[in-house]
């Protein structure tokens, strides 16, 4: 557990940076600070490991006061990343990840096979070890910055904004990666980002901070979501929070309707015998492929018939992808499926909207 107990920051020339920080960050759990630029996140993050110093208050892990313990036992406890990975130049993969085991004395090979083990881990090929930073993409070092943050197996990681520099697709697949490697692994993790959406995806818990490091809100996303503390929070938190706010409800408690499905290769006749103006489509596992339109089939169905538009959900899931699901179906029917992607059945639009008003409730407090 980290506990910030009124921590303030303030540069020599008089800037305060953290004006009494007051968080607790919970053993095995994601705690995200997020805020505009200049709130103080990096200052906050950096104090924890003692890259800078408090100018008052305790920053108390475990319920060990920071400021008593010695500054490099700390760190080497601490997994620490940072945008753009800031891995060694001259040092290839496998010594990058290596640095702490090393200083840490492990001997070569033991820090080796941890290197390779922790590749795995992140996802890349182990013949990457010994290439050199610069050999890689700007995911692919994220994801050794990681790992050498994991190296030694710290209790605690810190994280400023790792993934910020990547394109929006690697970054939500490093995400992904992140909270897979997280539920194995059930660090205690500090994340910083300026990303409210990376934020509300990533955190257990999440402190909106403003300018002068104070705590806005804390709160879990859905609270964030659904319930601002203020305007600076509803505004910070964005448009959409209200629909945003429903992948992080419990599911909706939906029936669905069977629905009749027809297989590739099915002729007119028995298409248009089954189907009324928008038929599913399904493999011979009973996947969902895609809805066809009866009236425009005149040969036995193909691939090229489908519509691709709409998404499925899996039955038990957010009341957001069941929602998505019936908005992009083209016969507004939102298709169910198992957790192994079999058709269970589908549920209408309006379905879906009664489902959601119990599962958020009328409007009573
Ligand atoms: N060494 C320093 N001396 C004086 N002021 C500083 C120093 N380092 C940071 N600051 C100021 O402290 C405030 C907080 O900085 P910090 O880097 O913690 O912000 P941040 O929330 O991480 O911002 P960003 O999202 O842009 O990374 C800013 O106003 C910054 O200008
Ligand atoms: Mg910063």
């Amino acid at each position: 557990m980290i506990r910030f107990d009124s921590v303030t920051k303030e540069y020599p020339d008089g800037t305060v940076a953290v004006g009494g920080l007051d968080l607790t960050a919970p053993d095995g759990k994601i705690t995200v600070l997020v805020g505009p630029s200049g709130c103080g996140k990096t200052t906050s993050l950096r104090m924890v490991n003692r890259m800078i110093e408090p100018t008052g208050g305790r920053i108390l892990v475990d319920d060990k006061d920071t400021a008593k313990m010695d500054a490099a036992e700390l760190r080497r406890g601490m997994g620490y990343v940072i945008q753009q990975a800031g891995l060694f130049p001259h040092r290839t993969v496998a010594d990058n990840i290596a640095t702490v085991p090393r200083l840490l004395g492990w001997d070569r090979r033991k820090s080796r096979s941890r290197s390779l083990e922790l590749l795995e881990r992140v996802g890349l090929p182990g013949e990457y070890a010994d290439r050199y930073p610069h050999q890689l993409s700007g995911g692919q070092q994220q994801r050794v910055g990681v790992a050498r943050a994991l190296a030694a197996d710290p209790p605690v990681m810190l994280m400023d904004e790792p993934f910020s520099a990547v394109d929006p697709v690697v970054r939500e697949q490093l995400q992904d990666e992140f909270l897979r490697l997280q539920s194995d692994l059930g660090k205690t993790i500090l994340f910083v980002t300026h990303d409210i959406d990376e934020a509300v995806k990533l955190g257990d818990q999440v402190a909106v901070l403003r300018v002068g490091g104070q705590i806005a809100q804390v709160a879990d996303p859905a609270t964030l979501l659904g319930d601002p503390h203020d305007d600076f929070v509803a505004d910070f938190v964005g448009r959409d929070r209200g629909y945003r706010g429903l992948g992080f409800r419990t599911a909706p408690v939906l029936e669905p309707s069977p629905e009749p499905t027809v297989r590739l290769g099915a002729g007119v006749d028995e298409v248009r015998r089954s189907g009324d103006q928008w038929l599913l489509v399904a493999d011979d596992d009973n996947r969902p492929l895609g809805w066809v339109e009866p009236s425009r089939i005149t040969a036995p169905l193909v691939t090229e018939d489908l519509h691709r538009g709409g998404t499925v959900a899996v039955l038990g899931g957010s009341s957001r992808a069941v929602l998505d699901a019936a908005l992009s179906a083209p016969s507004r029917r939102g298709v169910l499926v198992d957790d192994d992607g079999r058709l269970v059945g589908t549920v209408t639009l309006a379905e879906v909207a009664a489902a959601i008003e119990q599962a958020v409730g009328r409007g009573k407090r």
